[in-house]
C-alpha cells in the first residue's frame, strides 16, 4: 500500500483562525477584506435580522472543529415572516422588465467576481474544500448569474396558429411566482446562484434556506444582491438549524410557495415532494447519483486517469456528479487501478487554507463514517485497498485517506449506495451490453462518463445510459451552458443552460377570437 504525505493544518498562521476561541467578528476581520461580508443574521426584506426568539447556532469549521461563528435559529414564525415579505415584494418585481432584472443580476456577478477571495475563503472556512477550489466555485457560481443576466431579457413567447383558422393565440411566459429553494451544504454558493438567478431572472422572488453547516456563503451573497441593486424582499435567506424539518415543511406546504427548488439527498427529496403535494407546487429537484465511470481498452490511459481524478475527488468526493463506480475493461483494469493509484498518491489532504494542499476534509463524523463503512463492507466482502481506506486522524476528525479499492463486486454496498466521500471503487467489465447493464442497475441516474475513442460506441452508450447527463472523455461537465439535472430517483428539472429559466415560469395562452376577418 502506497501512503500520503499529510499536511497539517497550521492554525498558528498570520491570517487564519487560532486554535484557540477568539470573537467571531475579531476572528473574521482578519480574513476577509471586506469583513462587511461576514454575516450572523438572517436576511429579509433587504435587511440583516435576528429569529424572533433571538435563538443562534454554532456554526464550525470542519476541518479544525473550531467555531466559526453563529447563525440565526429562525422557527416556522421567521419563516412566515419571509415569505410574506417576498410575496409582496413578487407584486411588483414581476413588472420589472426583463432587461432590468438582466442588469441588477450583471450587477450582482460584477460584485460576486470582484469578490471572490473573500466568497472563496467562507467557503473553506464552513465547507472545507481547498481555497482554490472554492475560489473555483465562485467563479462557477458566477458564471450562472452571467448566464441567466443574459436569459433575462429572452423569456420569448410563441405566436400559434389557432385550429379553426378565424381565431388567433399567442404565448406568454409569466413568473411561477415566490420559489422555495432548499441548498446543500457542498456548493455554498454555486447551488444557490444557479436556483436564485434564473428565479430572479425570470421574475420570481425566493425564500432560500441554506444548510446549516454552510449559512455565511448564503449571506454574503445576499448582501452582495443588496448592493447590486436587487429590491428589497426580493431575495430572503433564512437560516435555521434544529428547527430544520418544521421549516422545510412550511416552506413546501405554504400556499404562498409556488415552487420548490432542491438539491440533496433521494429521500428528502421524496419528503419534500410529498410535503409539496397538497398545494401542487411546481418542483424541480436535484437529487442522489451514483454515477458510472466507464473506462474502455482503447482510450489513453493517462487521460481516462486525469478524468478519473477530476471526476472523483472534486470537493474530496462530495458532489453529486462524483463518479461512484469505475467499471475499468478487463484488458486495461490493473494498468489504470496503477495509474489511479500513483495518481492519488500524490495529493496533499489537509487544511484547505494550506498551500499544496489539493483536499480538504469531509464535512462531519457522519460523513467520515459512511465512507469507512463501504470500506470495511468492500473489504470484508473480498475488494483491497491500493491506497488510503482509514481515517487520517492525526489531521483532525473529518479526514479521511483518498482511497483505491480494486476486485469491486455487485454484492458489495459501493454497488448500489452513493459513498459521498474520497473512494474509487474498481469493478471490471468484459463487453458493452454487460457494462451499459451493470450502470443502469441503480435506481438514480444523474451523472455517467464514458471513456472511449470509437464514435460509434459513445454513440450508442450515451444513448443507452439512463442517467440525465453523460461525459465523454471528460470527467468535468458541469457548464452554467448545458442542463443539468438527473432522471430515476436523481429527480426532475433541469439548471443552467437555455431550459433552467423554464423551471420559474408558467406558459399563458391568449386565445383572441372574433377578429373580424
Ligand atoms: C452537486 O453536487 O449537487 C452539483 C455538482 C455540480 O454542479 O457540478
Amino acid at each position: 500500500m502506497i501512503g500520503f504525505r499529510y499536511i497539517r493544518a497550521r492554525l498558528s498562521r498570520p491570517g487564519f483562525p487560532s486554535g484557540s476561541y477568539t470573537h467571531p467578528a475579531r476572528k473574521m476581520s482578519s480574513q476577509l477584506k471586506d469583513q462587511t461580508l461576514f454575516k450572523e443574521q438572517a436576511f429579509i426584506g433587504g435587511k440583516f435580522v435576528d429569529a424572533a426568539s433571538g435563538a443562534t447556532f454554532v456554526v464550525t469549521n470542519p476541518a479544525t472543529g473550531d467555531k466559526i461563528g453563529s447563525a440565526a435559529e429562525m422557527d416556522v414564525g421567521d419563516l412566515q415572516r419571509a415569505i410574506d415579505t417576498a410575496a409582496a415584494a413578487f407584486k411588483t418585481f414581476r413588472k420589472t422588465s426583463g432587461r432590468a432584472r438582466a442588469r441588477m443580476i450583471r450587477a450582482w456577478y460584477d460584485l460576486t467576481v470582484a469578490n471572490t477571495e473573500d466568497l472563496g475563503r467562507l467557503i473553506t472556512l464552513e465547507n472545507g474544500k481547498t481555497l482554490a477550489e472554492a475560489k473555483g466555485e465562485v467563479t462557477y457560481a458566477a458564471s450562472f448569474m452571467e448566464w441567466f443576466s443574459e436569459e433575462a431579457p429572452r423569456v420569448y413567447g410563441d405566436v400559434i396558429p389557432a385550429s379553426n383558422g378565424v381565431n388567433r393565440a399567442f404565448t406568454v411566459k409569466q413568473p411561477v411566482g415566490v420559489c422555495g429553494i432548499i441548498t446543500p451544504w457542498n456548493f455554498p454558493a454555486a447551488m444557490i446562484t444557479r436556483k436564485v438567478a434564473a428565479a430572479v431572472a425570470a421574475g420570481c422572488t425566493v425564500v432560500v434556506k441554506p444548510d446549516a453547516e454552510t449559512p455565511y456563503t448564503a449571506l454574503a451573497l445576499a448582501e452582495l444582491a443588496r448592493r447590486a441593486g436587487i429590491p428589497d424582499g426580493v431575495i430572503n435567506i433564512v437560516t435555521t438549524s434544529k428547527n430544520l424539518q418544521t421549516v422545510g415543511k412550511e416552506l413546501c406546504s405554504s400556499p404562498k410557495i409556488k415552487k420548490i427548488s432542491f438539491t440533496g439527498s433521494t429521500n428528502v427529496g421524496k419528503l419534500l415532494m410529498d410535503q409539496a403535494s397538497s398545494t401542487l407546487k411546481k418542483c424541480s429537484f436535484e437529487l442522489g447519483g451514483n454515477s458510472p465511470f466507464i473506462v474502455f481498452d482503447d482510450v489513453d490511459l493517462d487521460l481516462a486517469v486525469e478524468a478519473a481524478v477530476l471526476s472523483k475527488f472534486r470537493g474530496t468526493g462530495q458532489t453529486c456528479v462524483c463518479a461512484n463506480r469505475f467499471f475499468v475493461h478487463a484488458a486495461v483494469y490493473d494498468a489504470f487501478a496503477a495509474k489511479l493509484t500513483a495518481a492519488v498518491a500524490k495529493f496533499r489532504i489537509g487544511n484547505g487554507f494550506d498551500a499544496g494542499v489539493t483536499h480538504g476534509p469531509l464535512i462531519h463524523g457522519r460523513a467520515l463514517a459512511k465512507v469507512q463503512d463501504h470500506v470495511d463492507d468492500a473489504t470484508a466482502k473480498g475488494a483491497t485497498v491500493t491506497i488510503g481506506g482509514a481515517p487520517a486522524a492525526a489531521l483532525g476528525a473529518n479526514f479521511f485517506e483518498p482511497t483505491v479499492v480494486t476486485g469491486v463486486t455487485q454484492d458489495m454496498k459501493i454497488a448500489s449506495e452513493e459513498t459521498f466521500g474520497p473512494i474509487a471503487a474498481l469493478f471490471k467489465f468484459t463487453t458493452e451490453d454487460e457494462v451499459v447493464e451493470l450502470a443502469n442497475s441503480v435506481e438514480v441516474g444523474l451523472a455517467s462518463y464514458l471513456m472511449t475513442n470509437d464514435v460509434s460506441r459513445v454513440w450508442r452508450i450515451a444513448e443507452g445510459l439512463e442517467f440525465g447527463m453523460v461525459g465523454v472523455n471528460t470527467g468535468a461537465i458541469s457548464d452554467a451552458a448545458t442542463p443539468f439535472g438527473g432522471v430515476k430517483y436523481s429527480g426532475f428539472g433541469r439548471e443552467g443552460s437555455k431550459y433552467g429559466i423554464e423551471e420559474y415560469v408558467t406558459i399563458k395562452s391568449v386565445t383572441i377570437g372574433n377578429i373580424g376577418l
